[in-house]
């Protein structure tokens, strides 16, 4: 009961220092433990207003909860939608036995996504990325549980991936291209297509957009502001599809559900 009731709380202990940051329009508010050295300056900004930004193990601590309690508990059903896309993109490489079979998770935070491919496909090798070490810290508790091989986690950008061109099977990215600028959204995108290998897919998850649900308009531009996504507004009105064609995928399909799109692009095979 005491741990129950510490989990629940630590999220609403951060609640001052978000109303405080909201208030004030504070939006690069670090401990001085965290060191901010060689990290992008997009990314050095406490989005969600939240106590350290993505940087602090007591960041990584309260995320999960945090996002379950702005989705209404929807987080993780709107992450596992990618599994069956996933797995419908890995059939074309269905020859190759599973332990060699890479997959990718880019921006992988604490783990949730790397999670749910772990309970689906137990024996393929997962690769997790993320630029928060704190967040792949978090990442290794929560997927050192599982049985099965460890999956690999790296700390880097998914714009300049650390990764051999062709290397992975498929890749998936949840919940990552509203917090980026539109340059970056197209570098990870390229990234991506590098390092995927030719007939392997791209899962992505993210926030509906406003072509998506345009009676949401409003409550679309208010968030940015309320909840400090400084990229959001761009994001909705990006055009995801072209910048994935601009990379090179083809045969890229959208779909909508709830708060939440996916969208599945493929790296066509030699002379497709
Ligand atoms: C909203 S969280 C999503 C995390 C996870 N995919 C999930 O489903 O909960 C965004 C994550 O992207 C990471 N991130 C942001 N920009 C990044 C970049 N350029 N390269 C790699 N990771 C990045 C952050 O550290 C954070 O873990």
């Amino acid at each position: 009961m005491g741990r129950l009731c510490k989990i629940l709380s630590s999220p609403c202990l951060d609640l001052p220092q978000i109303w405080n940051r909201a208030q004030q329009k504070v939006s690069r508010e670090f401990s001085p433990e965290i060191d901010t050295a060689g990290l992008p300056n997009y990314y050095t900004q406490n989005f969600h207003h939240q106590t350290d930004g993505y940087l602090s193990d007591r960041s990584a601590q309260i995320y999960d909860l945090q996002v379950e309690i702005l989705f209404n508990g929807a987080a993780d059903a709107m992450r596992r939608r990618i599994l069956a896309p996933l797995k419908a993109g890995l059939e074309v490489f269905k020859d190759e036995i599973p332990q060699n079979t890479r997959i990718l998770d880019i921006a992988c935070g604490t783990g949730r996504t790397l999670r749910m491919i772990r309970g689906m496909l137990p024996k393929v090798k997962l690769h997790g990325v993320d630029l928060s070490n704190a967040y792949l810290r978090k990442a290794s508790q929560l997927l050192s549980q599982l049985p099965g091989e460890l999956p690999q986690l790296t700390q880097g950008p998914g714009e300049a991936l650390p990764y051999l061109d062709n290397h992975f099977h498929a890749i998936t990215c949840v919940f990552l291209f509203h917090e980026l600028p539109a340059p970056i959204r197209q570098q990870i995108m390229n990234e991506a297509f590098r390092v995927v290998k030719p007939g392997g897919s791209f899962v992505i998850c993210d926030s509906v957009q406003l072509s998506d649900s345009p009676d949401l308009g409003m409550m679309m531009d208010g968030f940015s502001d309320t909840f400090h996504e400084p990229f959001y507004r761009n994001y909705t009105q990006d055009n995801l599809i072209d910048r994935l064609h601009t990379s090179g995928f083809i045969e890229v399909t959208e779909s909508v559900h709830f708060m939440s799109k996916y969208l599945v692009a493929k790296k066509p095979l030699y002379g497709q």
